[in-house]
């Protein structure tokens, strides 16, 4: 859901291509199966910001059935590679299915398992993070995104807005959403004012998070807040 003006969102939507060929039937897949990837107008920010930035080492957590991934690949730098996570069995036996079917297995690496155990051992550097994957962990895989990140590198971080409940107050919050509400808080205060980060938040469809790394060490503050 998004938090924008439902008739402006349509607006927007119905001037937003989807994507063709290859991209677009995964695409076209992955909405009719109810696949949790990322909608439309995500893809098309995406896509916007992997073409202007070239980068060529991306880092994804959340690969889901690998459309995100897919439609990366396609706009970074030639020759560039992918490492996307994923835990879930089922996702993982379809994304290994779209990386076959769309030749990019050499290009898209994907590791199996909890993402905060892989990034607690991952010691490589990033162009570009891509942070997809349970909205209640961001708080705990930001201190490892920014070391892993180059500096000039980007983190974009997907979902932030948790459907308008990131702007309401905590007791308005249903119960069992209150958990992730308090950490995402946490995560939104951590990246957008950290010395050797500079972030903005972008409303397109459920927000995302959009940081650049400005310093080759990043002093993470944190926000004094309890769960
Ligand atoms: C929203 S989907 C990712 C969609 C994908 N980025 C796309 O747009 O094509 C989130 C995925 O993250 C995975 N996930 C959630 N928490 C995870 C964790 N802690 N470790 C690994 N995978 C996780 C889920 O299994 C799910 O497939």
């Amino acid at each position: 859901m998004s938090v924008i003006d439902r008739d402006f969102e349509n607006y927007i939507n119905s001037i937003l291509n989807p994507f063709t060929g290859r991209l677009g039937e995964l695409q076209e897949t992955a909405y009719t199966e109810g696949f949790p990837v990322i909608k439309n107008a995500t893809a098309r920010f995406l896509a916007t910001i992997i073409a202007l930035k070239r980068p060529e080492k991306i880092l994804e957590i959340g690969c889901c059935i690998g459309f995100s991934a897919s439609l990366m690949s396609e706009f970074m730098a030639g020759g560039g590679h992918i490492t996307t996570i994923d835990r879930y069995d089922i996702m993982i036996d379809r994304a290994k299915q779209t990386f076959k079917e769309m030749e990019l297995e050499k290009k898209i690496t994907l590791l199996e398992g909890d993402a905060l155990e892989i990034l607690s051992e991952m010691d490589e550097k990033f162009d570009l993070i891509f942070m997809d994957a349970a909205k209640g962990q961001y708080i705990q895989f930001l201190p490892h995104c920014v070391r892993m990140l180059n500096k000039g590198g980007a983190l974009i971080a997907d979902d932030i807005f948790q459907n308008g409940y990131i702007a309401m107050e905590r007791q308005d919050i249903p119960r069992r959403q209150r958990t992730t509400y308090t950490r995402m808080r946490r995560f939104l205060y951590s990246a957008l004012n950290s010395e050797g980060l500079v972030s903005t938040i972008i409303p397109v469809d459920d927000g995302l998070l959009l940081s650049t790394k400005t310093a080759d060490e990043v002093i993470l503050k944190e926000l004094d807040y309890d769960e």
